[in-house]
């Protein structure tokens, strides 16, 4: 399984319910990563998004305690062990699933990836939702580091982890 998420410098991801910082190639690279592919996102994520729509051309998990919760076009399930059994009955093969935020839902399967896409914005953004620095983490070595990109006065580079095996 695959996180793909955009980070300040203090692994903040979000403020006020919206993004940190407006950064259209690097919605092009999650647009890139995701397509054809499964994305697990939070409820308010899911209300986040342009016109509270799932993504396009992407099979949309979202989870919600309410059981009484619908979305056109997502399948709305209410727990990780739900996620993980539908993933299952699906065949789906873990490369294929990208935890997509936000914060909540991060930290609910971050024991359960493989591979991490972090975005660091080289900026502090006084973010309000964190994630787990997994930069300092011992469980996480990175693999790929892209150039620096510049886009809207804004610093970024695309940083690839994997979890390390343990001994
Ligand atoms: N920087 C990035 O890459 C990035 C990516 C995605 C999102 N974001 C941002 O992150 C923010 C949202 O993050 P967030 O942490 O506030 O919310 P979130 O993780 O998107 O959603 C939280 C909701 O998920 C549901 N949930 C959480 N744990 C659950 C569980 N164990 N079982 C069933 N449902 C569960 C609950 O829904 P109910 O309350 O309905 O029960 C909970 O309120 C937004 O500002 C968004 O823009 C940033």
């Amino acid at each position: 399984m695959n996180f793909i998420v955009a980070v300040d410098l203090d692994y903040g991801i979000a403020k006020n319910g919206g993004l940190l910082a407006r950064l259209p190639g690097d919605l092009r690279f999650f647009k890139q990563k995701t397509l054809g592919n499964v994305v697990v996102m939070g409820r308010k994520t899911l209300e986040s998004l342009p016109g509270q729509k799932p993504l396009a051309e992407r099979e949309n998990l979202v989870l919600t305690k309410d059981k009484n919760y619908h979305c056109p076009g997502a399948t709305v399930l209410h727990s990780r062990e739900e996620v993980l059994k539908w993933i299952k009955d699906h065949n789906i093969s873990q490369e294929k699933v990208f935890i997509s935020g936000g914060a909540e839902i991060y930290q609910l399967f971050m024991p359960d990836c493989c591979t991490g896409y972090v975005t660091e914005i080289k900026h502090h953004l006084a973010a309000d939702r964190f994630i787990e620095k997994i930069n300092q983490s011992s469980q996480w070595i990175e693999t790929g580091r892209s150039q620096m990109q510049q886009e809207n006065g804004y610093g970024y580079e695309w940083v690839t982890y994997q979890r390390k095996h343990r001994i």
